[in-house]
């Protein structure tokens, strides 16, 4: 909805139709200001091909809005950067178009960075909850806003911190793009049995594995005759097939908007190392 106002008043400015301010009057949530609307024309002008539109990164440039690196420099550095480019790279130089006009595409920086603003979603995300839920199955191994399974990881804060092209690589073939720690690891016994599980613990004597089922199992690393680190992953590989892209886009939509709307509850819990370190 803000989304759609957002739109509008974009194309009134340019059109000369109606004032910002009255279209602001009308959508009381937003903290969207007149120069926010001129931040995002000239960052979606100017940085948008390359970083995204959502400034969570492209095919062309990196993640500038939830790179913590990124977040972590001050505005003058950013506007540093944007003024002089980073030579040698793929990231050209914007001093042409002038402290100010650089000042207010950083400041609408600042406000992707801190997920104030609607990101554009590529589907349905209410289709992609019932997906979720329903047919799609995710639920049975991942939980959001505390329903769900347990074996994959909760994702209520995931699409907080992941571009949209992420999360659809992982969901398409997860065999591929999710790291070597978050796939299964398979243990053999001395006496030939394998096990297979999401790792729990990992020291210099023993391991621990959780099953499908829930199960965790210890093991002396002695008892064993082969530790397989990230074998292979659990996930389905095959909905990339048994989904078509318009149900993908609504499920990468539910995850992108249910992490944006809890990581605006919970500022603090969104950042990627937390998420890391589970
Ligand atoms: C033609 C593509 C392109 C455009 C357009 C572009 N960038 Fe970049 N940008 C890059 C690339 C590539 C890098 C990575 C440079 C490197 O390897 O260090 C980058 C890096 C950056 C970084 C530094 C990230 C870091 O890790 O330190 C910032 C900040 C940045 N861009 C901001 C902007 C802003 C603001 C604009 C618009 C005014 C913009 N960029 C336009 C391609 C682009
Ligand atoms: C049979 C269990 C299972 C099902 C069903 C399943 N996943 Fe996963 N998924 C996993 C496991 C295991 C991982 C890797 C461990 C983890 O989540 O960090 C994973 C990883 C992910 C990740 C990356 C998480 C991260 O922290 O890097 C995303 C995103 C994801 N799944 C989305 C989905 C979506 C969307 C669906 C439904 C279309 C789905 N999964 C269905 C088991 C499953």
């Amino acid at each position: 909805m803000m989304r759609w106002w957002h739109v509008i008043s974009i194309r009134c400015v340019l059109l000369g139709l109606a004032s910002i301010t009255n279209l602001r009057a009308q959508q009381p949530a937003s903290t969207t200001t007149a120069a926010d609307v001129q931040g995002s024309m000239l960052f979606a002008s100017n940085c948008g091909s390359c970083h995204g539109s959502d400034g969570r990164g492209g095919e062309h440039g990196p993640d500038i809005a939830t790179d913590s690196d990124v977040q972590r420099l001050a505005d003058s550095d950013l506007i540093a950067i944007a003024k002089n480019g980073v030579a040698g790279t793929g990231m050209p130089a914007f001093g042409w178009l002038g402290q100010e006009k650089l000042t207010s595409i950083v400041q609408y920086l600042r406000t992707l960075q801190r997920g104030q603003i609607d990101i554009k979603l590529p589907g349905n995300p209410k289709s992609g909850e019932a997906l979720f839920f329903g047919r799609a199955r995710c639920s049975e191994c991942h939980m959001v806003n505390g329903k769900g399974g347990f074996i994959g990881s909760d994702l209520s804060l995931y699409g907080a911190a992941e571009s949209a092209g992420q999360i659809r690589s992982v969901v398409v073939d997860p065999e591929k793009n999710l790291p070597p720690q978050k796939k299964a690891t398979t243990v053999v016994s001395h006496t030939g049995q394998k096990f297979t599980g999401m790792l729990k613990v990992d020291d210099n004597f023993s391991v621990s594995i959780q099953t499908m089922d829930g199960n965790f199992l210890f093991f002396q690393k002695s008892q064993l005759t082969h530790i397989d680190l990230g074998s292979y992953s659990l996930m389905p590989a095959n909905y990339g097939a048994t989904l078509n892209d318009e149900q993908i886009n609504d499920l990468v939509s539910y995850l992108l908007h249910v992490g944006s709307e809890n990581s605006k509850r919970s500022p603090t819990q969104s950042s990627k190392s937390d998420r890391d370190d589970e």
